[in-house]
């Protein structure tokens, strides 16, 4: 029996990584219990990177590659591009005409984004950006989503999208829009292999599908405890990168892991080989998915072609309604 419907979306930033796969996990469940809408939400990328938008159709396919090889499943859910459907675009507009400016400029996001991007330079006073969050409900409401699973950081603008469904509801005497609620993703886990937090910017991260070199490399490259100079110097695990990995990825063998490095038993480059073997194992089957789809380009167009199609069926059957309760 479905839910509901979900939508949510994730900005084409390229290959994920492992530490993303908390939240696709999450997605690849709730296929099972709701009807999914997934976005690519290519117009928010424009308001950040307006000035190059040269990555953002490569990024879009390695992204949906990593949905795909996650477990996200066409036959169940839309996976589509949001530009594709055009209706997010016309709903926002709608909804920017009633939506007060003090709304936005009060949101959380808005603020500490536009100063900390101001702060390495970069200068994102526009009009679109300051909209992001409208954008965003337009892309929820557009398919009456009842439930939207996000990250904490994304409430704000979850909070927005019900005042700005309820503004419309109470303008128009309608009960077109639902309130939409967040399902909250879990926090990954993970840090990155230098102890900071996972990001491709870092370079401390490890891609979903990984090569097995790949793997191993970054392995090698994990911070340990840094008192630990000898093989057999006795060793903290609480303070090293490698054992919340085998926490994670080799729970089994953790609690002879975490003894044998107290008493200088195991060696760091030991410890690292035996991760770097559950993690290629781990990773086979999202690496198998990769490559068959980067082996079958055509596929990916024609998972995106047929999410865009279902998609644009639901998104206009609500625009119609929006303009039929405007009186248009
Ligand atoms: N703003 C979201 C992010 O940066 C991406 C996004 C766009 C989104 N539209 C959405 C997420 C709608 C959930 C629902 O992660
Ligand atoms: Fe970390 Fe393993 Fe070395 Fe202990 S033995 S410090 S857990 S890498």
């Amino acid at each position: 029996m479905s839910k509901g419907t979900i939508l949510s979306g994730m900005r084409p930033t390229g290959r994920l990584h492992i530490g993303h796969l908390s939240v696709l996990d999450n997605w690849v469940k709730l296929q099972e219990e709701y009807n999914c809408f997934f976005m690519v939400a290519d117009w928010h990328a424009l308001t950040t990177s307006f000035e190059d938008t040269s990555k953002i159709k490569e990024n879009t396919r390695d992204m949906v590659i990593d949905w795909l090889s996650a477990g996200l499943d066409p036959g169940k859910s839309a996976i589509f591009v949001q530009s594709h459907v055009h209706q997010h675009a016309e709903l926002h507009l709608v909804f920017s005409m009633l939506t007060p400016i003090s709304w936005l400029e009060r949101c959380p996001t808005f603020k500490d984004q536009v100063q900390q991007l101001g702060e390495q330079g970069k200068d994102i006073n526009t009009y679109g950006f300051l909209g992001y969050p409208l954008l965003q409900a337009a892309d929820i409401l557009i398919y009456k989503a009842n439930a939207v699973p996000v990250g904490e950081d994304q409430l704000p603008h979850l909070e927005m999208t019900r005042e700005v469904a309820r503004r419309y509801n109470f303008m128009y005497d309608t009960k077109l829009f639902p309130e939409p609620q967040p399902i909250l993703a879990k926090v990954s886990l993970l840090p990155g292999t230098d102890g900071r937090k996972m990001s491709k910017s870092y370079n401390n991260d490890i891609a979903i599908g990984a090569s097995s070199e790949e793997i191993q490399t970054k392995v090698r490259s994990m911070i340990t405890d840094p008192a630990r100079v000898r093989k057999n110097d006795p060793g903290n695990p609480e303070v090293c990168v490698v054992y919340t990995f085998q926490k994670i990825y080799n729970p089994a063998e953790t609690g002879e892991i975490a003894a044998e490095c107290r008493q200088g038993a195991i060696g760091c480059v030991a410890c690292k080989k035996k991760l770097a073997e559950k993690m290629d194992a781990v990773m086979a089957p999202y690496r198998e998915r990769r490559e068959a789809l980067m082996a079958n380009p055509g596929r990916v167009d024609e998972i995106l072609a047929a999410g865009d199609e279902k998609a644009s069926a639901a998104a206009a059957k609500t625009m119609a309604e929006v303009r039929n309760v405007l009186g248009f």
